[in-house]
């Protein structure tokens, strides 16, 4: 199975685990997701939640051979349940980024509370690139983590940014030697071990009290654009480009 799922000492992990496609990410695999952080909110023995890729790779994203074969068509997608569950989720979720962390590997930090990013990480959301737009409320919540200006660079020109820049702009918390970032999130996450879950769980949804319903309208409003996106002619090159190995070409549109 390309997602890994296993709860130790009050941590439950999600383990991206698909390294012969850089972590991308399909149907199956956010299906997955989603039935682990069910789970793990079911567990009254799971005090955090790991989220972790493999060496070198944290994901690619959403697998590009899925957006163009069964691309998301609402919000019953798979994509949207998994997202969903991770905004719903009541415990403190940390995430490893092992390494390359693009599109939804990006935005899904966003919705995380606390994140380590490996030293060799490469981080980017090159929607617009792909002839997509922003999802899942980065366009929201990337200028308010970030800033109005540095937010453009990252998703409008699809800029891609290191670990420490990403601590930097905020996403982030910490920068870590690959081999230690998955260890340091996890001793992190089982931190909560410690602490009165009541209290976390409150203090968690005091956290994101404020910007909750304008987070799930912008979910919501981001997705129609980019469900009619994801059958456009310019995302149609861009995703052909990819599969096969050359520059997408937009200069006919
Ligand atoms: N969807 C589907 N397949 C993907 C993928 C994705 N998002 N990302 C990588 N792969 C596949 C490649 O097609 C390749 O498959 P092949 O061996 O059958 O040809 C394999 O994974 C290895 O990828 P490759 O690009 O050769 O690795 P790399 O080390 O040179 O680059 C990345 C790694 C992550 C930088 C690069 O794969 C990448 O940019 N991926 C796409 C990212 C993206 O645009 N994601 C969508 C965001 S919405």
């Amino acid at each position: 199975m390309n997602i890994r799922t296993g709860v130790l000492n009050g941590v439950a992990t999600i383990e991206i685990a698909r390294p012969e496609k850089k972590n991308a990410i399909t149907a199956a695999m956010y299906e997955a997701m989603t039935e682990a952080i069910a789970a793990a909110g079911d567990d009254a023995a799971v005090r955090a939640l790991l989220v972790t890729g493999q060496p070198g790779v944290f994901t690619s994203g959403n697998d590009i051979e899925d957006f163009l074969q069964r691309p998301p068509r609402d919000e019953n997608a798979p994509v949207f349940q998994f997202m969903r569950a991770l905004i719903d989720c009541e415990k403190p979720v940390v995430v490893a980024v092992t390494g390359a962390a693009i599109g939804i590997g990006t935005t899904l930090l966003m919705h995380a509370d606390l994140v380590y990013v490996s030293d060799e990480a490469r981080l980017a959301m090159p929607f617009v690139t792909l002839g997509l737009v922003p999802e899942f409320a980065s366009s929201l919540l990337a200028p308010q983590i970030m800033g109005r200006a540095r937010a453009a660079e990252k998703l409008l020109l699809g800029e891609p940014f290191t670990g420490a820049e990403a601590v930097e702009l905020g996403l982030a918390n910490a920068v870590l030697p690959a081999g230690e970032v998955v260890n340091h999130a996890r001793r992190v996450a089982e931190r909560f071990n410690a602490l009165p879950p009541g209290a976390v769980r409150d203090a968690k949804r005091l956290l994101r009290a404020s910007q909750r319903e304008a987070t799930l309208a912008t979910v919501r409003a981001e997705g129609e654009i980019f469900g009619a996106r994801l059958r456009s002619p310019e995302a149609m090159e861009a995703f052909q480009a990819f599969l096969q190995k050359r520059k997408p070409d937009f200069s006919r549109f």
